[in-house]
């Protein structure tokens, strides 16, 4: 598996999936404003992944700050958070890295200020191994729902190339390959920036996972045929009610394999998930430019110049459309997912799987 995201050598390296798949290509961010640029460009996109990079923004950000005390350490770190929080309004990762960076450092307010540009670091580290850690567990959770034989379609980039490690709608494709069970994705190609195409097929490509691309508009014939066993597809924020944003297109895809019975599961690390807002209504989606739907690949147009243009990076699947949502605790019905955000409820009787 290609690295997405790694701190090497006191600066931080993103690999350009903008470049995908024709060139591996990584970028040296000496500074947080070219990690905010990597995120605004999607150089580096799938949530998890922009909340590493935000934390690790947080921590490049922190090595040029010339503060004689801690006060003014973090005054001097409001600028850095919040052009990170500010770069994509919709996964909740962003906010969360920064959430838990800032928290970190006001419990070692006693520390020098040296230590504590050491200690953002390691931080940002901690992050990134954990992501490793949960895509496995969310991985193993969900691999039980996937059968030989399975054929299962996902949506976007929710593979590795979007987190640490595994990936989270990948994960448990990923694991179920490894049991030996015999799988085939069908790998929507994802208008208009082609993440399925471009990513998911290439990322399961080298992994020797059998993928079949296909157009979005092919999703619901194939389901008719009966030729879909189940979809995953990963979340960019999903809330307390158990409603999903993801990639623009899930929606469909959703209320396609509800009309046709077949199974479908988010999966989403807890980090993705925000106990705060109670309706998917409350998710702020971003709209991208135009430049995205009247291009291919930013360089043929396929478009009357001027023609007008909506581009909607992301929509929301209600709750009623989720047959589960598999974290790393853990798959869930997407009713009971509010359990997680209570300490005093045992969340294991609630378990699906
Ligand atoms: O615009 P993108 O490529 O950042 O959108 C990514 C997605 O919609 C993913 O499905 C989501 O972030 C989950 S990634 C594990």
């Amino acid at each position: 598996m290609v690295s997405t995201i790694n701190w090497k050598d006191s600066k931080v390296s993103i690999l350009d999936q903008t470049k995908l798949p024709h060139e591996v290509i990584y970028i040296d961010c000496t500074n947080y404003l070219t990690v905010v640029d990597c995120i605004k460009r999607l150089s580096i996109r799938g949530a998890p992944a922009i909340g590493i990079a935000a934390a690790m923004g947080v921590a490049i950000g922190c090595q040029d700050i010339h503060a004689s005390n801690f006060e003014e350490f973090i005054k001097e770190l409001q600028p850095v958070y919040k052009a990170l929080v500010d770069s994509r309004p919709t996964a909740v990762n962003i906010q969360w890295a920064v959430n838990r960076m800032d928290a970190m450092l006001l419990k070692n307010r006693d520390k020098t200020i040296l230590e504590l540009k050491e200690l953002t670091i390691k931080e940002s580290q901690d992050i990134l191994e954990e992501d490793i850690r949960i895509n496995r567990q969310i991985g193993e959770w969900g691999a039980q729902f996937i059968k030989d034989g399975d054929i299962i379609l996902t949506h976007c980039n929710a593979g590795s190339l979007a987190t640490g490690g595994y990936g989270t709608a990948t994960a448990p494709i990923r694991v179920a390959h490894e049991q030996g069970k015999i799988i085939h994705v069908i790998a929507d190609e994802t208008r208009p920036i082609l993440q399925g195409a471009r990513l998911t097929a290439w990322e399961l490509m080298q992994d020797n996972i059998p993928v079949t691309l296909i157009t979005d508009n092919t999703a619901g014939a194939l389901m008719k045929k009966g030729e879909i066993n189940l979809c995953i597809v990963g979340t960019d924020r999903t809330v307390k009610n158990g409603d999903v944003a993801n990639k623009i297109g899930t929606y469909s895809v959703a209320v396609l394999a509800s009309v046709h019975n077949i199974p479908f599961y988010v999966a989403a690390p807890i980090s993705s998930i925000d106990f705060n807002l109670t309706h998917g209504d409350q998710i702020p989606i971003e709209e991208r430019c135009p430049e995205e739907v009247t291009n291919i690949s930013g360089i043929c147009p396929i478009a009357p110049v001027d023609v007008m243009v909506k581009n909607i990076a992301f929509d929301v699947t209600p709750a009623k459309y989720i047959t589960a949502i598999i974290t790393e605790k853990g798959a869930f019905k997407p009713t009971d997912l509010h359990i997680l955000s209570d300490k005093s409820i045992d969340f294991t009787k609630y378990r699906i799987m």
